[in-house]
């Protein structure tokens, strides 16, 4: 049977019958044998084999060239080369797929954005190997967090008819042919319908039935902005909690990106070791601070007026009322705070409608976290829990009342404060990894202009 490099290079002892298999990273060929270096993705390392000019099933001139596909039968014996406990010492061999010298992946390093343009090969690469096993890992430990804590995974719909966000930013899903605004009430769901961009209103619901509830899907986009953190099609997490407040909400947004990084630390080692070596140097001292030291916390009166005492030249003006740019985000966490930190209370006018409404009038109760090299991880809020003040928010939004009916009658019946955010798991991933582009953190990324795969 066939053992799975990673659990090879484990072993505890030699074994004299194992068998491998995956893709040349290279070939070296030396007097009357050959090193093959053969990675299968389920760790960072290759296994070397070494095989032996008259090994069986290994031609000359042969076709075991990088990115060919091989089975390996043979001994795991010690290493003598530095860095590996481990080699394989062939006692047979196999070319399962060819590769030419066209293949993409040779072993010069190639650029990121060369990469993006072989997205469906790149997962064979060192770095986009790691990402994805690092994405893999925390995807479970998302789980386990809400899960030991009793929260309730719920799956909210991808497909909707309400813009949660108010922003208008979503991708219309029609079956109608032609002119799709003219009777959408004749389409497929009897009105217009579109891809959301939050499952919050539908887990809202749920906490409001189940205490303390997640979801953890997909989520689009229609912002035209094309910019390193900013994707179609992203994966959200969105716990809710009832009886639960602002600095409840807080609280639990911190513990969580602590807990990830704690688990990043802990479980990914060997691919963390990679980042910090060629992405990121100063990844691992930032993942322990962050771990080790509590996050700031600031209104976000107190924010602008940091930003205006800066002096520093922003490209956008620091306004009071306007909505922070990712260039003041990462003024306040990389240069004046030095630490994730997080903003709360803003202006009622730049924050959607469904924010409880502080007794200044002026101010909602969200709070947004900011995290070093990437600004906000974390949009959320305590939502407006009183049914006057939540239809007043809905007028002064300028929305329509009669869309959002079920939302309301959770106000009207049995209504309880609560709270929950939305963590981008991409930068999330950006943040633990070092990885500075949102495309090279997606197993295939949309982007403006770009679906291709
Ligand atoms: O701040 P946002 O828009 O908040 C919401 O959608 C709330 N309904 C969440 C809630 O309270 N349940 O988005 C939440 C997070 C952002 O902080 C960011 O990390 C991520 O989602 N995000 C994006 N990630 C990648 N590409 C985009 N276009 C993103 N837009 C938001
Ligand atoms: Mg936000």
């Amino acid at each position: 049977m066939r053992t799975l490099v990673k659990h090879a290079l484990a072993a505890a002892e030699p074994h004299n019958a194992i068998a491998i298999a995956g893709w040349i990273r290279t070939r070296r060929d030396a007097k009357g044998f050959s090193f093959l270096e053969i990675n299968d993705g389920s760790c960072f390392a290759s296994i070397q084999c070494v095989v032996d000019a008259g090994t069986p099933g290994f031609a000359d001139p042969h076709p075991f060239t990088t990115g060919a596909s091989v089975e390996v039968e043979g001994a795991l014996v010690p290493s003598p080369a530095a860095g590996q406990q481990w080699e394989v010492k062939a006692a047979s061999v196999r070319l399962i797929g060819a590769a030419d010298a066209s293949y993409p992946l040779q072993k010069k390093g190639h650029t990121l954005e060369f990469l993006r343009t072989i997205a469906h090969l790149r997962p064979r690469s060192n770095l986009f190997g790691a990402v994805f096993r690092t994405r893999s890992r925390l995807a479970f430990a998302v789980h386990e967090f809400f899960q030991s804590r009793d929260f309730v995974y719920v799956h909210a719909p991808i497909i909707t008819a309400s813009d949660c966000e108010g922003a208008g930013e979503m991708f219309r899903v029609t079956a109608l042919k032609g002119n799709i605004d003219e009777k959408p009430e004749t389409d497929f769901f009897g009105k217009r319908a579109y891809l959301t961009v939050s499952g919050q209103l539908e887990g809202e619901t749920f906490a409001c039935a189940l205490s303390n509830i997640y979801t953890f899907g997909p989520t689009f986009r229609a912002e035209n902005s094309n910019t390193a953190r900013h994707a179609a099609e992203f994966w959200m997490i969105e716990p809710e909690m009832a009886f639960c407040d602002l600095p409840g909400d807080m609280n639990l947004g911190e513990e969580f990106i602590k807990a990830m990084a704690r688990y990043a630390l802990e479980h990914c080692a060997e691919d963390l070791a990679f980042f910090a070596k060629f992405v990121d140097k100063g990844l691992l001292e930032r993942l322990k601070f962050v771990v080790e030291r509590p996050f700031q916390r600031v209104p976000y009166a107190e924010a602008v007026a940091i930003l205006k005492r800066s002096g520093q030249a922003f490209e956008f003006p620091v306004d009071d009322g306007a909505n922070l740019q990712a260039e003041h985000e990462r003024y306040l966490t990389e240069e004046h705070f030095k630490s994730p930190v997080t903003v709360f209370n803003y202006p009622r006018a730049i924050k959607p409608f469904y924010m409880r409404l502080n007794d200044d009038g002026q101010t909602v109760t969200a709070m947004d976290v900011l995290v070093p090299g990437i600004g906000e991880v974390i949009g959320g809020a305590q939502r407006e829990e009183r049914l006057d003040v939540l239809l007043a928010q809905m007028e002064y939004h300028r929305l329509r009342p009669e869309d959002y009916w079920w939302y309301a009658d959770l106000r009207r019946y049995g209504s309880v404060p609560h709270a929950g955010f939305g963590l981008g798991f991409e930068r999330l991933l950006m943040f633990l990894t070092g990885v500075a582009n949102i495309r090279d953190v997606i197993p295939f990324a949309r982007t403006p202009g770009n679906a291709e795969f």
